[in-house]
């Protein structure tokens, strides 16, 4: 078991990298990992403690990387191994751990394991994957849908058996009732630990298991964003009891390690079934909190989810709060409205919260999202449902100074997806202001350090005045003011550590 002092997550900060989007260094107008490497100055000055990179393994990039075709190498787009230890190392040495992205739900149609299981059904990888039989009308065997609203089934007609893809149909979801398919995944874990990976962001952590019989989803009681998809409950095709036990198994390897590797899991669940992932503090050490971030940004909205949050986790373990994230709309546009001084508010908030932070690239500076035009689109997972809108919005160069490249790539390279409004919001134009976005940011994560010092501290909401959201988090007395005016507090004691507008931190 780990020793004291080893959870090094509890008050820290991690911050999403989207490889792709947050630093060309070779002019292809694609991020790479040297970029990240040529860019780690910035993210120890904002003083976050370490960063996930999103998928950096070989893939076709159907989905950008969420369709892993090699989990032993790194994407050629994006550099080498060796790039990939060096940004470790590099990283390292200014204090700060490297998480990857890990997609054990699918593996890419590409993967070798799924070529073979298609062209050859008798061999061992066919089991690899979950493969039945058309109903006897020939229809997909039974009602599960895929992330895009369409049959979660495809024919294989080579075969005549269909192959299930919780995503697109070049994601093939794997059989995690195969033991082959857990010792594989064993093994990568190992690969990746043993070369000094800090841990890994368990992608759609909820869905490993299905139903070993296959039932129809039942219909979904409401148009929940939490467990449902298109009219359905995702009780069969997702969310099985029996993935903890994967979960069990991981946590003692990374538990094996002199510092301890770190599981977080991204889990689109209600509280309580995001609470069972942490189980007896034998599974994720970390979940993401999907209900909080679609709560409503108001005093009652979040202060209720904290809440319940607070009672959901067993004693002692660690919750996350972030609010931005490659899939979903920027905060400062979804709870903010573009509005700044509302996603400073929004930044105090994540960040005073007793737990870890989860830093999405641009956040630091108030980012929004950009409109893409839909001939500048490259996500395919959007037809229909409630992803209409796309998730490129969310995915565009980081700003990182007002010159026509805002600083990602070359001038006059063809970004992979278009810029935002850079001239006006880029970190360059707020490091020099004292009073920006980033500046508050930075001595937020400051703030973090002193008051948290590595510790998960206690959480109590306070009396407040309607409209202002009010707790102590550790030694902290956190005013959140959501009225837009000033709004007179009860004398509180202790200094004035940091005051925004509207909002305070005592
Ligand atoms: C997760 C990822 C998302 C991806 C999906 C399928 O939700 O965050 O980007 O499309 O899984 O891998």
């Amino acid at each position: 078991m780990p020793g004291p002092g080893s959870r090094w997550w509890p008050g820290a900060t991690l911050y999403q990298v989207y490889v792709r989007s947050w630093q060309d260094s070779d002019g292809d107008g694609y991020g790479d990992l040297n970029g990240v490497i040529a860019r780690l100055d910035h993210l120890e000055w904002l003083g976050v403690d370490g960063i996930w990179l999103s998928p950096t393994m070989p893939s076709p990039d159907d989905d950008w990387g969420y369709d892993v075709s090699d989990y032993r190498d790194v994407h050629p787009e994006l550099g080498t191994l060796a790039d990939l230890d060096r940004l470790i190392a590099e990283a390292g040495r200014r204090g700060l751990r490297v998480l990857l992205d890990l997609v054990p739900n699918h593996t890419s149609s590409a993967h070798p394991w799924f070529v073979e299981a298609t062209g050859d059904p008798a061999s061992p990888r066919r089991e690899y994957y979950v493969w039945a039989d058309p109903r006897p009308d020939g229809r997909p065997p039974n009602n599960w849908l895929a992330a895009n609203g369409d049959s979660a089934w495809t024919l294989d007609k080579a075969s005549g058996q269909y192959y299930l893809h919780n995503f697109l149909a070049s994601q093939p979801d794997l059989n995690w009732w195969n033991p082959a398919v857990h010792q594989e995944f064993t093994d990568i874990l190992r690969f990746w630990f043993d070369r000094g990976v800090a841990g890994f962001r368990i992608d759609v952590a909820h869905g490993l298991y299905k139903d070993a019989e296959l039932r129809d989803d039942p219909p979904a009681p409401s148009s929940d964003l939490i467990g449902g998809r298109y009219g359905l409950a995702q009780v069969y095709s997702a969310n099985r009891p029996e993935s903890h036990a994967v979960f069990r198994d991981w946590r003692k390897i990374a538990d094996s390690y002199p510092s301890p590797r770190l599981l977080l899991g991204e889990t689109w669940v209600t509280l309580d079934a995001m609470a069972g992932f942490h189980s007896e503090d034998d599974e994720l050490q970390l979940t993401f909190n999907f209900p909080f971030i679609f709560a409503d940004f108001t005093a009652e909205g979040l202060a209720g989810v904290v809440g319940d949050t607070m009672a959901a986790l067993p004693a002692g373990e660690c919750p996350v709060w972030t609010s931005s994230n490659h899939d979903i709309s920027r905060f400062p546009t979804r709870w903010a409205g573009g509005d700044e001084r509302k996603a400073r508010l929004a930044l105090l908030i994540l960040a005073t919260l007793p737990g870890t932070l989860v830093l999405y690239y641009g956040d630091e500076i108030a980012m929004t999202d950009v409109t893409v035009p839909v001939e500048l689109r490259r996500d395919p997972m959007v037809p229909g449902g409630r992803r209409g809108e796309g998730r490129d919005r969310a995915r565009t160069p980081m700003p990182w100074d007002a010159s026509p490249s805002g600083g990602f790539t070359s001038d006059g390279v063809q970004p992979w997806l278009p810029y935002g409004p850079h001239a006006e919001r880029n970190v360059a134009t707020q490091r020099d202001d004292a009073d920006s976005t980033l500046n508050l940011c930075r001595a937020l994560l400051a703030l973090r350090h002193r008051a948290f010092g590595g510790r998960l501290v206690s959480y109590e909401q306070l009396p407040a005045p309607a409209g202002v959201w009010m707790y102590r988090s550790g030694d902290l007395t956190v005013a959140a003011n959501f009225t837009g005016q000033p709004v007179p507090l009860p004398a509180l004691a202790g200094d004035v550590l940091l005051r925004t507008e509207p909002g305070g931190v005592h």
